[in-house]
């Protein structure tokens, strides 16, 4: 059975039964099976596909990042009603695999960008490089192998940048809040360490926080840092990592055939038991999500699950790091460099395997000298690594007190 049927779960939150004889693609998520759905045409964009069939006013914009990266945006001005925004900006940005769907997926009264709206924020949904509504280039073609030579340092050095500068100059230059999920918020960290973007931050909400990846508990992730720092498949031309394709199955395959490995519920192997999806809106996110990203960046998080640190792209040899750093070695992100006036709301969840309960507390002593004002942490013992964003109680359980955080600054 193992054999013919290989379920596979990835690092965020989906799992994949590639049943490899028949070559169809069964995704399950908490136990429910889905197939993948045709989605719409990248041209209809996130506003018309998900936010207007609600009934709230939704316009597209683009944003080009300094290395040429064309970048969808979407805003939700309005609350359902039609009333206008008289609350600051909000710019949420989605995590590893995922894209601005994130914040659209559940029912309104459930999905934070819905409900950001209703509450008077003026809303600003981010969708990072590689994801399907972000795939222009002012040059480059995805199929191009250097459309993929980035990691999460360009994620953070041009598009949250870009992305963040932007809201600010299309609302008059008003602060705003930022919101991030997973991997939106390591390049939330590391830009504050280095200073960046502080300026146009009037606070920042850091959802399942990855910044430290060291203690990673699960053994799959385990093997699928091993896997990566082979770099068997990025050298072998696999720049894009897109979680459909066969190569990735590929990949899987062979961690689930290491020993040891138990791969008949990798969901929770990977991402911890999340306690609170809508197992009936499994068809939904996928018709959406996964997303693709590239194969470099997946390197670099496994570089940082094994060095236990937070630094540059490492490109293995001192005579590369020399052309690229202008030093031997990569340089760090260092999180004690974060302004200790910047009003930070951090939650984590006790059944969290990537944002590791070890690891959150290992950044929480780098910000240890953090204003006692401007620092909230929030710990929910339940919560895995998905609840975060799509649990039907997150409402509940984050956004409302996360809102209240947002009303004190
Ligand atoms: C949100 O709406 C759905 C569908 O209308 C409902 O089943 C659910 O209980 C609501 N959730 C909350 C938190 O109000
Ligand atoms: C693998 O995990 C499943 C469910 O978590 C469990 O039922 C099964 O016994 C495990 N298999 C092995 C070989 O440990
Ligand atoms: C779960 O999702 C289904 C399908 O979209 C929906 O009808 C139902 O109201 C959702 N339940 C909750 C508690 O949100
Ligand atoms: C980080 O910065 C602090 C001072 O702010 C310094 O003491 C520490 O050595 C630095 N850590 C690293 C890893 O560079």
């Amino acid at each position: 059975m193992l054999n013919s049927l290989i379920s596979l779960c990835f690092v965020t939150l989906f799992c994949v039964s590639a049943a490899a004889a028949s070559r169809t693609k069964i995704y399950s998520i908490n136990g429910h099976e889905g197939k993948f759905v045709s989605s719409p045409p990248a041209a209809d964009g996130i506003c018309r596909s998900m936010v207007q069939s609600q009934g709230y006013i939704c316009h597209e914009h683009t944003v080009t990042t300094q290395d040429g990266y064309i970048l969808s945006m979407q805003r939700m001005p309005k609350a359902r009603s039609g009333k206008p925004a008289d609350m600051p900006p909000v710019l949420l940005q989605h995590g590893l695999l995922m894209d601005g769907i994130t914040w659209l997926l559940n029912s309104p009264n459930e999905s934070l960008a819905f409900i950001l709206a209703e509450k008077g924020y003026d809303v600003w949904i981010a969708n990072t490089r590689g994801t399907k509504y972000s795939l222009g280039h002012t040059s480059l073609s995805p199929n191009d192998p250097a459309y993929w030579e980035w990691t999460w340092d360009e994620l953070m050095a041009y598009d949250v940048t870009a992305s963040v500068k932007f809201v600010h100059d299309q609302t008059g230059q008003q602060k705003l809040h930022y919101v991030g999920h997973s991997l939106g918020t390591l390049v939330a960290f590391a830009a504050f360490s280095q200073d960046k973007l502080v300026s146009m931050i009037r606070s920042a909400a850091l959802l399942s926080p990855i910044a430290y990846l060291g203690q990673m508990p699960s053994q799959l992730a385990r093997s699928a840092v091993d896997a990566f720092l082979a770099e068997d498949i990025y050298w072998l031309g696999l720049h894009e990592f897109a979680p459909r394709g066969g190569a990735v199955a590929k990949l899987l395959e062979d961690i689930c055939q290491k020993p040891g490995n138990n791969c008949s519920n990798l969901m929770s192997s990977f991402t911890g038991q999340n306690c609170c999806l809508n197992s009936s809106r499994t068809d939904i996110f996928l018709e959406h999500e996964p997303q693709s990203t590239a194969t470099k960046n997946m390197i670099h998080l496994a570089q940082m699950a094994r060095k236990g640190t937070i630094a540059m792209y490492d490109y293995g040899n001192e005579d590369d790091n020399m052309n690229h750093y202008g030093q031997p070695t990569p340089p760090v992100y260092n999180m004690t460099k974060i302004p200790k006036d910047l009003p930070l709301f951090l939650s984590y969840g006790g059944k969290d395997l990537l944002s590791d309960v070890k690891d959150v507390k290992h950044l929480l002593g780098n910000l240890k000298d953090h204003d006692s004002d401007k620092l909230v942490v929030q710990y929910i013992k339940d919560y895995a690594h998905a609840d975060f964003v799509f649990g039907i109680q997150a409402n509940r359980d984050v956004y409302d007190p996360m809102m209240a955080f947002f009303r004190l600054h």
